[in-house]
């Protein structure tokens, strides 16, 4: 590979440094771009844009690959849990037995959250979505933990990182219990983090959750699969509030605001509600996959096609499975599944979905799970945002230990108008 591109403009050339990652991936490196021909480059939605170098995951969109930390996916969800998985992304290699059982303490010590946090719980009203309460939450919660606005500090940083990902937990199952009127249950320091999560929002204060292994199991799965995506909107996000030295708590807030639009972490709620609505109409799904095909309205295949994923999303194949195995212990059977697959039938054999490189991606499939669990629809994005809380943790982590990293600040190319003049407010026409 060439060491260098050429870059010609207005005759004049500029060698641009070639960057190659460790898995052969190619970058024109432009910084230096507008200091020495003073043009920038213009990419509408970064589709080519390397925004950092990153160690952390690997994608191969064409072939369907994604790994952490160079461990393949499907090797995690066989024989990881979500926490260790987690010790993966932020600390850069799988734990030891005694590193596992320090960071699983640390969640456990940090699982609470200060009894003044409920004040602010009760301000929602019962409607509120709580993907807006984790976000609020979050933020609240940083006026709450000693030290974390003292800025970076790497001797902290596991006391915050486990702060974090542990109290977004209790969190998400306060929210829920706040949205129907019930009351908090606190957490079980004797439950590991899947199985306390669901013990806080589906236990009564006078009965305890039954906890089914292939449930606890089934959730811990969704967690790790979600755990990271390189440099999707919301850990763009993240990455890009971190530079500038914000605190931890503040770029998660913000990373769960960017992860709730429908196109990315809202997809998984999306998914449902196109599939309910799809069931009450009595389509099979062919009325929606020709609706979902033509320009002249907005409708998509909620839960298709991705970014960088032009191949089925490995996430994707793992969860169908696990999605039918869930079903078949619970013995449920959803209409909507069937939908669901047929759907996929239909979208895999059209010339429309094939052309554009459209398949099944994470969401497709993971809402039917929680579904199943009892998870309500509008606590998917949470789940999503709970399961990428480390792959946040482990990006900020490297945005503050990169000595180089300058505040992100991308540039523009202006289209407004040229210089104009102010015109008193009698004068205008
Ligand atoms: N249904 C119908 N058409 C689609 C779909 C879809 N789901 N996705 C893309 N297209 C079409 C799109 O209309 C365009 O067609 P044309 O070239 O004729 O104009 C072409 O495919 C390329 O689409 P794009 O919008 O330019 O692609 P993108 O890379 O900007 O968007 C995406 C990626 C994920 C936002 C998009 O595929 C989509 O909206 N999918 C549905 C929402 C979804 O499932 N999101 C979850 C993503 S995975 C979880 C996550 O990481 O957040």
């Amino acid at each position: 590979m060439a060491k260098t591109a050429i870059l010609e403009l207005d005759g004049k050339k500029h060698a641009l440094p070639v960057v190659v990652g460790s898995e052969g991936e190619v970058g024109v490196d432009i910084t230096s771009l507008r200091r020495d021909a003073g043009a920038i480059t213009l990419d509408d939605g970064y589709a080519n844009t390397g925004s950092c170098s990153s160690a952390i995951t690997f994608i191969d969109g064409e072939k369907g690959i994604l790994r952490y930390r160079g461990i393949p996916i499907e090797e995690l969800a066989e024989n990881s849990t979500f926490v260790e998985t987690a010790c993966l992304l932020i600390y850069g290699k799988l734990p030891t037995r005694k590193q596992l059982a320090n960071f699983s303490d640390l969640l456990t010590k940090n699982e609470m959250l200060h009894e003044d946090m409920k004040y602010h719980f009760e301000g929602f009203p019962p409607s509120a979505h709580p993907m807006a309460i984790l976000s609020s939450m979050i933020n609240a919660s940083s006026c709450f933990q000693p030290g974390l606005l003292e800025g970076y500090n790497p001797e902290k940083f596991d006391l915050q990182a486990a702060r974090l990902m542990s109290k977004v937990r209790t969190i998400a199952a306060f929210a829920y219990r706040k949205s129907l009127g019930l009351p908090a249950i606190y957490p079980k320091p004797t439950y590991k983090y899947s199985a306390n999560f669901l013990h806080m929002m589906f236990s009564e204060p006078y009965q305890d959750y039954d906890l089914k292994p292939e449930v606890v199991k089934a959730l811990d799965l969704i967690f790790l699969l979600h755990a990271d995506h390189e440099q999707n909107c919301s850990t763009s996000t993240v990455r890009m509030i971190a530079s500038s030295r914000s605190n931890l708590f503040a770029c998660a807030a913000g990373g769960v605001c960017a992860l709730w639009g429908p196109l990315h972490g809202g997809a998984n709620q999306a998914v449902i509600e196109m599939l309910e609505s799809i069931h009450r109409e009595g389509d099979d799904g062919t009325r929606f996959i020709a609706q979902a095909k033509d320009k002249s309205n907005n409708k998509r295949l909620m839960g298709f096609g991705h970014r960088v994923y032009k191949n089925y999303d490995p996430r994707a194949r793992i969860i169908k499975a696990q999605c039918d195995k869930i079903l078949k212990v619970m013995k449920i059977s959803d209409p909507l599944l069937d939908i669901a697959q047929k759907l996929e039938e239909i979208a895999l054999k059209d010339d429309y979905f094939i052309s554009r490189k459209l398949y099944p991606n994470v969401d497709f499939y993971s809402g039917i799970i929680m579904r199943a669990i009892g998870i309500p629809v509008d606590m998917f994005t949470v789940i999503f945002a709970i399961g990428r809380m480390p792959g946040w943790i482990a990006n900020y982590k490297e945005v503050m230990d990169e000595a180089t990293t300058r505040i992100y600040r991308p540039r523009q190319i202006y289209t407004g108008p040229t210089l104009t003049h102010y015109v008193p407010i009698g004068e205008r026409k």
